[in-house]
């Protein structure tokens, strides 16, 4: 087995009396996705603002590769290329698509910078090698005819996609989706599928918080899930699926017997 790319150990956040996550552990191996799963309100979200910086821990420990994450700021990380989208979209509505995956850049040009000191045009060469580098993003993910478009005039599906192209301009190590299929339609669904199956061909590691379990269960490797704040289960997809405890606390059991049945 390699070494964890994502290690979780103990990790607790207590907002007033609720600990929105209690004790939680698990890891993720490099180059699998990672699916965390449970009711509204378990502390997914919250999980994931643990790991990127945003909310800080009561106790635990987060490592990425071995090394301790916990005490940096969220900029640090994202340094680390710890990469994420959010459950609401959060970009700047304003910018161009293409900007908006440049944005997703600017620790990496802050390098480019870095070299330019030392050594003249560095830092024109850094920038259009990151132009060049968007464009691609943005036809990676289908949205190079949108590329001059306002990024708050795309559609919905469009602008979701978008967002994963921006985590993608980090080129991380470790990319967190919230939620990615919220709110889309069947047939962007599909190709958001097929995005991932393409990342994940690549070998890029996910943690994927998402509530459609088909979806779920045909991309994820392994499924942790949480119920209030705690983990209740973890396993492969059909354990998990299997689980009295998971049917019981989050799928019910109509939506179980239809993940036995062949898709
Ligand atoms: N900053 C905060 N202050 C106080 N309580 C919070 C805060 N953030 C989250 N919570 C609470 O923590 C719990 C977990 O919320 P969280 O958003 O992590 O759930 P979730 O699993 O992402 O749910 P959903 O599937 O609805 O997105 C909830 O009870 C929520 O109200
Ligand atoms: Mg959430």
């Amino acid at each position: 087995m390699s070494a964890p790319r994502l290690e979780i150990e103990a990790l607790t956040v207590r907002f007033g009396g609720l600990a929105a996550v209690d004790d939680v552990s698990f890891s993720v191996a490099p180059g699998t996705v990672h699916g965390l799963i449970g009711p509204n309100g378990a502390g997914k979200t919250t999980l994931f603002n643990l790991i990127s910086g945003l909310v800080a821990p009561s106790g635990g420990a987060i490592r990425l590769d071995g090394q301790r994450i916990d005490d940096l700021p969220s900029w640090g990380r994202a340094r680390s290329r710890l990469a994420r989208t959010f459950q609401n979209i959060r970009m700047f509505q304003d910018m161009s698509a293409l900007e908006t995956v440049m944005t997703g850049m600017h620790t990496r040009l802050g390098e480019g910078l870095a070299a330019s000191l030392l050594r003249m045009g560095g830092f024109r060469k850094a920038e259009t090698g990151a132009v060049a580098r968007a464009w691609e993003l943005l036809a990676f993910v289908g949205l190079a005819d949108a590329a001059r478009r306002r990024s708050g005039d795309l559609p919905y599906g469009d602008q979701r996609r978008l967002e994963i192209a921006r985590a993608l301009a980090l080129e991380p190590r470790l990319l967190l989706l919230d939620e990615p299929a919220a709110g889309m339609n069947p047939s962007e669904t599909l190709a958001l599928e097929d995005l991932l199956e393409k990342l994940k061909a690549q070998g890029l590691t996910i943690l994927l918080v998402e509530h459609d379990m088909h979806f779920v269960m045909r991309l994820c490797d392994r499924i942790t899930v949480l119920n209030f704040g705690r983990r209740i289960a973890q396993g492969a997809p059909h354990e998990v699926r299997a689980d009295p405890r998971v049917v019981e606390a989050y799928l019910g059991a109509r939506v179980a017997r239809s993940l036995e049945a062949p898709q």
